[in-house]
């Protein structure tokens, strides 16, 4: 597969094996990234392991945003909430492209060394839309997180799909920048990416269309070469924690006045398939949050 400025000026920063980096990444906006980064750092934290995080949605900086709110919500209240480290990346000034991307490399570079010196996992939120940040961040990714809508529209983030007969045509821009920084990985590190597409918003009332997503995945998956976890139904439990920067696993012990109902927990044995699927290393024998 080829793919026009895939290698431009993209160097994946050796690993050292400190920490496991995990980008939730694809070139859309809504799709579920910032949600399912914070609640994977959560979940991490809550299993006893340091978390670094770095925004690189700098336009929208959900997760920073996100993650004030946690803050301001714990010295509020005096609650303890796990908060994971931060990092944050500078605009370069604007003046040649090349200088430009030198400086984002180097800033990405420092960000990412500070953290795996300190952290077991280190999460990035890529932005919706394709930067040269968010290439670096795929260069370095271990495993890389992608959550997609549950629909056929958006199959098209990752191949042209025939919308009758769900023939896979080409793949998108996006898998192939993922399947670019594959080789790359493997040809300076011999470890490979693990990707894994995930569904997000599941309708719970259209049993056929769900099926009918899924066995499209499953040939996608075939084709572009991604694992696929069965991901988070459509709960409206996520829009009203950002507000208060909780995530599911932090419900019960918040001082939020929240009931915590049944759709809670059934949104929580989601989080936790989607853990075991992702098979992040060093948490074995961790107890999984609930
Ligand atoms: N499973 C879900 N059910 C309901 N709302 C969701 C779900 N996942 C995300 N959302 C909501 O959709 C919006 C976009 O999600 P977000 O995580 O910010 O997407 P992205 O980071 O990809 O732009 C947010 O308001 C979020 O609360
Ligand atoms: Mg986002």
């Amino acid at each position: 597969m080829s793919m026009p400025n895939a290698e431009r000026s993209i160097h994946p920063e050796p690993t050292d094996g400190s920490a496991h980096v995990i980008v939730v990444g694809n070139e859309k906006g809504g799709a579920g990234k910032s949600t399912v980064a914070i609640h994977l750092a959560v979940a991490l934290m809550r299993m006893g392991k340091t978390v670094g995080v770095i925004d690189l949605d700098l336009r929208q900086a959900t997760l920073t945003r996100y993650l004030e709110n946690r803050r301001r919500w714990a010295e509020r209240r005096s609650v303890a909430l796990p908060i994971p480290v931060e990092k944050f990346l500078p605009t370069p000034a604007a003046r040649s492209l090349d200088e430009v991307e030198a400086e984002e490399q180097a800033a990405w570079a420092d960000a990412l060394a500070a953290l795996k010196a300190e952290c077991d996992f280190i999460i990035v939120d890529a932005p919706g839309g394709d930067t040269h940040y968010a290439r670096l961040a795929h260069a370095s990714a271990d495993t890389i997180v992608t959550p997609i809508n549950d629909s056929f529209v958006d199959f098209a983030l990752l191949a042209d799909v025939d919308p009758e007969t769900f023939e896979v045509g080409r793949p998108s821009v996006y898998a192939a920048m993922v399947w670019e920084c594959r080789k790359l990985k493997a040809r300076t590190e011999r470890r490979t990416i693990d990707w894994v597409v995930m569904r997000n918003r599941i309708s719970m009332l259209d049993a056929l269309n769900k099926r009918r997503v899924w066995d499209g995945l499953k040939k996608l998956s075939e084709r572009i070469g991604f694992r696929l976890a069965p991901g988070f139904c459509e709960r409206v439990i996520y829009r009203e924690l950002f507000p208060a920067g909780l995530t599911l696993l932090d419900l019960t012990e918040s001082g939020s006045k929240a009931p915590f109902t049944m759709s809670h927990v059934a949104a929580r044995q989601e989080l936790r398939e989607l853990i075991i699927i992702l098979k992040l290393p060093g948490l074995a024998g961790a107890r999984m949050p609930c």
